[in-house]
């Protein structure tokens, strides 16, 4: 049986680092794992004066995630925390009251920056927000992606060492949306 899940990316950026991984992570996706970028960028911001009346974009956004099996959460950090885009996009999901669509979906983190610290700490303010979601978070292995602009060749693929860990990665993240969804 083929899984789907969702991948959503924190940075509508042109040219932006943390789309290059995800795409790299898609690309190595194992067999019966399939990924689909689920776009955020044109939702308009979340207001709970609308909850009973929904943009057509928050609507299409919460069809779109609900029959998923999982979600792969790509982002850069912003202050030390994760961009209002993907924070938009998660309060849409878990509206209204009672309708999330996150619920029990199989979830991944993966923090990507050219700075060093990986983007450890938004990260962690994802899985925070995650686990009030009830969203189960893969634990290991941990992707904090730093220095990333040293991390692809000049042919847009990642260099050794960063394929074999986004394989690794990508293998781990199919068995625990397996486990989850068995
Ligand atoms: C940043 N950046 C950044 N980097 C980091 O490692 N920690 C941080 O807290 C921040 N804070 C931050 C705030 C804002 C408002 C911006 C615009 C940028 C730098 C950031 O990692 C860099 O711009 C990345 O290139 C953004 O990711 P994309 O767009 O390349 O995917």
């Amino acid at each position: 049986m083929t899984r789907t899940v969702a991948v959503i990316v924190g940075s509508a950026r042109t040219g932006s680092f943390t789309r290059r991984v995800a795409d790299a992570l898609i690309a190595r996706a194992p067999a019966g794992l399939a990924c689909e970028v689920v776009p955020i960028a044109d939702l308009p911001m979340y207001n709970q004066d609308h909850d009973a009346a929904p943009p057509a974009e928050w609507v299409a956004f919460r069809d779109r995630i609900r029959p998923m099996h999982g979600v792969l959460f790509a982002t850069p950090e912003y202050n030390r925390s994760f961009p209002a885009l993907l924070k938009n996009a998660i309060d849409i999901g878990s509206r209204p009251y009672g309708h999330s669509v996150w619920g029990g979906k199989a979830a991944a983190v993966v923090s990507v920056t050219p700075g060093a610290l990986g983007g450890a700490l938004c990260n962690h303010a994802v899985r925070q927000t995650l686990v009030f979601l009830d969203m189960p978070v893969m634990q290991q292995p941990e992707a904090y992606i730093g220095n990333v602009a040293t991390l692809f060749g000049e042919d847009g693929e990642p260099v050794d060492a960063t394929a074999e860990f986004f394989t690794k990665f990508m293998s781990a993240y199919g068995k625990w949306v397996e486990r989850l969804t068995a």
